[in-house]
Formats: C-alpha cells, sequence, structure tokens
C-alpha cells in the first residue's frame, strides 16, 4: 500500500487524520507549520503546544522513511520540556529573526524570532548545502586573509576555505523577510493573519531536505506554500488543510500559478500610506 492515491492533492481533512492514513516509511519529507498556540484563531487554540508537537512528532515518525526529515515551525519553546529523542534526532534550532516585527514588549524583550525545528529520522538521507548556499559577506580580500592565518592553515581547520558558490546558511536566517500586506506573493490579507510563508523560505527547505520526485508532506497547507514550491520544485506533495476556504484558496493557486494573485498597484500604495 502506498500513498499515490492521495498524493498532488490539498485534502481538506484534519492533519492527524490524514498522518493515521499515510504508509509506514513513505514520505521524504515533512513541512510542518501548523498551530503556534498563541494566535486567537480557533484552530491555533492548543492548550498545551508541547504535548502537542509531541504527538505530531510520534506520528510523523511512522510515515518518514528513514533518513527523512522533519520541519516544525513553532515559538521558541515549541519543543521544551517533551522529550523528542526516542522518535527523531533535533539536527538544528533554525531562528527564523524578523527584525521588523513590531516591538511593543514593556516588561520583557520582545521575541522577534520563530524557531524551524529540523528533525531528522536517523542518518539524513540528503542535506543539499550546495543548492541553498547564500552569498558571503566578507570582502575577498579579507577571505584570502582568513584562508592563510596559521591557525587555519595549520589547526584543527587547516581544510577551511571559502567556496565560491557561497557558504552554508547557518542557523539563524535573517536573510529571508516575512510577508507584508504589500508583498506580491501575499494571496489575501487574511493569509497574513494565518502568517502565509514567503515562498524563498520554503524553498531554501525543500531544496535541502529533499531531492526531485521525493514526496513532500505538508499537514497545514494554509495558502498552499509548500505544495507550490513542490511543483515549481519538481517535488510530489501531498497537502491538508482543515479549512475549506483556505483549500480552495491553496487550490486556486495551485491551478492558477502564483502570478494570478496579489494586491493591485493601488492597493498596494494604499497600504503603504496607512503604514506611514
Ligand atoms: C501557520 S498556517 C500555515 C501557513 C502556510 N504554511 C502558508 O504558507 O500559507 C497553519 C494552517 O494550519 C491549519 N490547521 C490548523 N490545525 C489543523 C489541523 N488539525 N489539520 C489541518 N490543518 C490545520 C490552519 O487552518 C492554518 O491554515
Amino acid at each position: 500500500m502506498n500513498n499515490l492515491h492521495l498524493e498532488g492533492v490539498i485534502h481538506h481533512r484534519d492533519a492527524l487524520q490524514l498522518t493515521a492514513e499515510l504508509s509506514d516509511n513513505s514520505v521524504d519529507l515533512i513541512v510542518a507549520d501548523g498551530p503556534y498556540g498563541v494566535t486567537p484563531h480557533e484552530w491555533d487554540k492548543i492548550s498545551d503546544i508541547q504535548e502537542f508537537n509531541l504527538e505530531l512528532i510520534k506520528r510523523f515518525t511512522r510515515v518518514l522513511v528513514p533518513g527523512g526529515a522533519l520541519y516544525l515551525f513553532g515559538k521558541p519553546n515549541c519543543i521544551d520540556f517533551i522529550d523528542y529523542r526516542p522518535y527523531l534526532n533535533l539536527k538544528s534550532k533554525i531562528v527564523w529573526y524578523q527584525p521588523s516585527r513590531l516591538a511593543q514588549g514593556r516588561l520583557s524583550y520582545t521575541n522577534n524570532y520563530d524557531v524551524i525545528c529540523y528533525f531528522t529520522k536517523e542518518k539524513p538521507r540528503v542535506f543539499n548545502l550546495d543548492d541553498i548556499r547564500v552569498a558571503q559577506l566578507v570582502e575577498l580580500e579579507h577571505r584570502k586573509r582568513c584562508e592563510n592565518v596559521p591557525s587555519v592553515t595549520n589547526g584543527k581547520f587547516g581544510k577551511t576555505v571559502f567556496n565560491p558558490k557561497g557558504k552554508n546558511p547557518g542557523d539563524v536566517w535573517g536573510d529571508i523577510k516575512q510577508l507584508t500586506y504589500k508583498s506580491k506573493e501575499l494571496v489575501s490579507r487574511e493569509m497574513l493573519n494565518t502568517i502565509q510563508k514567503p515562498k524563498k523560505l520554503i524553498e531554501r527547505l525543500v531544496l535541502a531536505s529533499s531531492s526531485e520526485g521525493d514526496l513532500v508532506f505538508d499537514p497545514f497547507c494554509g495558502s498552499g506554500t509548500v505544495p507550490v514550491v513542490c511543483l515549481e520544485l519538481n517535488r510530489r506533495f501531498i497537502g491538508c488543510e482543515i479549512k475549506n476556504e483556505y483549500v480552495e484558496m491553496a487550490r486556486k493557486r495551485l491551478e492558477c500559478g502564483d502570478s494570478s494573485h496579489g494586491f493591485s498597484e493601488a492597493q498596494e500604495t494604499e497600504d503603504q500610506l496607512s503604514l506611514v
């Protein structure tokens, strides 16, 4: 039994129910941008987000292929005090830094990042570093000097050389901005509230942790960013979303391509004015 009958579709279903129907060891990558447990949306009202995430981790482990990857989105505490270790290896806790987030806190430091927990089932099957390298920000002269300092040439980092294709993006990502009302790729204003993710962010995850032809599962599709990116990058996908209006929006986005929506120039100007 495989998942062929479920592929290529955004299902109007509950994520846990659909996950239960997926075959064991059948999905290469899961991108789970689900509840954060912090907004007033009905779907985000989770009494214990850590326990909820542990349940997701358990169920996703069964369907991942050995070496498959899970990216789990959340707030900085989203996996605190839960023991995921019997199920998956936590390889990185990526900080998605958003310096432009409104900083209105008075009593503590305003949170201006989300985390994306990168897990693998056993040893990662793929990590396509060359597909996600980012530009080196240091001057060529400085790079050359660094490559030649004695501690680099003689020390344990003797093999360190600057790669002309760029560097590993690291685990603090400040180079990808959250969408705003002015973003062309925003599907609707409502999707900004449910945190439609930028394609660039999802592309980095899909490129790094899957290969062409692999199967990607998005249990919480929202506006359909993951399926859209999968189509563009030649990955197979299974999508799932609980709210009917979002399912329709995402299906339309898939059918019509990404250039069919976005706000008109007039709307964008209006937004710009209201923001100054
Ligand atoms: C943060 S949004 C996902 C945004 C999406 N990545 C995008 O770029 O548009 C989370 C989505 O999960 C959906 N959702 C929440 N609980 C769900 C569940 N149990 N099953 C399926 N979908 C669910 C919500 O309706 C919401 O659209």
